[in-house]
């Protein structure tokens, strides 16, 4: 029996960084570097494209990339919005959203639909997109992505820093209660990641990842004893 991992099966080593050298700050007092590190370092991120419909009717589209999916079961996904949105005034009036995959097929059109448009301009017309009708919720899904979440509103919680002061942005929590996925993307009955070519946001101002099926890697969990 083996207790602990010792490195050996795998020809990419890490070396360990030279502590005395490393870039280090607090960054409340500034990162000193030509860009914020902090999305390119925890990137790319899946790309929350959300739609939602405010209480006149019009749709509204925008991609979040402060994104990710938090459970099972509940199936729960969730984005944060940096300030109070579009997409979080419609949301929190009408307790539902949807959210679709983003590939780079999509990528040009899911880039417009960031734009600042007024709450009465509806994106999916800026973008040249349709609107599909949710089953369950009223907010219009993306036809041609192919991967759509009906969400319900579960929480909506306003953020804050360890010091309690609230900030001005919002966490989205959702449960997703219906899924439509193209069948294209399921082969023999598994659901293939990179078949859609979905694409991720890394950081700077406009750099993406695009997955592909070589990006792929596979690792059994191991049990305890390690084995
Ligand atoms: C790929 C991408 C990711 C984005 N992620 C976020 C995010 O996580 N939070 C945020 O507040 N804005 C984010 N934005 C900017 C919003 O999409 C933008 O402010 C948009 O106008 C919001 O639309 P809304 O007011 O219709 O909700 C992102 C933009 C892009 C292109």
């Amino acid at each position: 029996m083996r207790r602990g991992y010792r490195f050996g099966r795998s020809r990419l080593k890490p070396s360990p960084m030279a502590d005395e050298t490393a870039h280090t700050y607090e960054p409340a007092k500034g990162h000193g570097l030509k860009h914020d590190p902090f999305n390119a370092i925890v990137g790319p991120r899946p790309i929350g494209w959300i739609s939602s419909i405010n209480a006149a009717g019009v749709a509204n589209l925008a991609p979040y990339s402060f994104f990710n999916a938090f459970n099972y079961r509940p199936p729960i996904i969730g984005f944060s919005t940096i300030g109070w949105k579009d997409s979080v005034a419609n949301i929190e009036a009408s307790g539902e959203f949807c959210w679709n995959l983003a590939t780079k097929a999509l990528a040009e059109p899911m880039n417009i639909t960031c734009t600042p448009a007024p709450p009465e301009i509806d994106e999916f017309e800026v973008a040249g997109l349709t609107r599909a009708p949710g089953r369950l919720v009223a907010a219009p899904r993306v036809l041609e992505s192919p991967v759509n979440f009906e969400c319900r509103l579960s929480q909506l919680v306003q953020l804050q820093g360890a010091d309690g002061i609230k900030a001005d942005t919002w966490l989205i929590l959702g449960e997703v209660v219906m899924i439509h996925i193209d069948p294209r993307l399921i082969t023999d009955g598994v659901y293939e990641t990179a078949t859609a070519h979905p694409i991720l946001r890394a950081g700077r101002m406009g750099d993406y990842f695009e997955i592909t099926p070589e990006a792929m890697f596979s690792m059994r969990r191991p049990g305890w004893p390690i084995d």
